[in-house]
């Protein structure tokens, strides 16, 4: 039934974004092309964080996982006021990713940075204490799930006072809280990402569990204090 919920609620919420707005189209057309996988966020998540980004007035948003900037080309198309700087590991899904944004026409407001996060981000968090860059007042992790931690902590270095962080799939099918499955890297990724923002004075969290065509799972979003 969540399907039908989800395909109600779209047709008439957002029924301008698929499958007439070519640039969406594109970008999951031409991901599918080249054989990258079907992760991205789907589209009420990926408006909902860029409704998110509206109405906090972003205009600075740092994305972990570009993958084929499926997400990064809603948040900008939703914000045009917006930059994206935009973190992906996989060349080619990097490469991929350009293509898509170039067809949208948002090479001029979403940056791919090729590399790993744990490397980018702290590289990144120079560049703004130096006043190289702006402060990010948002951000959307969506990588690998291990350095949810890691991530978010250099992002909260280089975000702006009242910033907005939130992290994919920390509900995993309720595998959050199964004793069975505390083992697996990205289950104790966002077990840690749960406990340390829990812990941490700067940030204020709350983990959503959601249910859509992707399957049940969840986002825990973070405001900096
Ligand atoms: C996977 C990763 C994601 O970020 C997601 O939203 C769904 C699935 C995965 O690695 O399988
Ligand atoms: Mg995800």
């Amino acid at each position: 039934r969540w399907t039908k919920v989800d395909q109600y609620t779209f047709s008439h919420l957002h029924p301008t974004s698929h499958p007439t707005n070519p640039a969406l189209s594109h970008a999951l057309a031409n991901s599918q092309k080249n054989n990258l996988p079907d992760i991205s966020a789907y589209p009420n998540l990926a408006r909902f964080l860029a409704l998110q980004c509206r109405a906090a007035r972003a205009t600075t948003a740092l994305e972990v996982g570009t993958l084929g900037g499926y997400t990064a080309i809603w948040l900008a198309t939703l914000n045009p006021s917006l930059r994206v700087t935009s973190v992906e590991v996989n060349p080619h899904h990097a490469a991929v990713a350009r293509e898509n944004i170039a067809y949208a026409g948002l090479s001029e407001r979403i940056e791919v940075l090729e590399g790993a996060g744990v490397e980018v981000l702290p590289r990144l968090r120079e560049e703004v204490k130096a006043g190289k860059r702006p402060r990010f007042a948002f951000a959307f992790v969506d990588a690998d799930k291990e350095n949810n931690w890691t991530y978010v902590q250099e992002w909260v270095e280089m975000a702006e006072s009242g910033a907005c962080v939130i992290v994919d799939n920390v509900v995993r099918r309720g595998k959050l809280v199964d004793p069975e499955k505390m083992e697996e890297t990205a289950v104790m990724g966002a077990r840690r990402l749960v406990e340390e923002v829990g812990k941490d004075p700067r940030l204020e969290g709350v983990v959503m569990q959601t249910v859509a065509e992707k399957n049940y799972d969840g986002f825990l979003m973070a405001v900096v204090n």
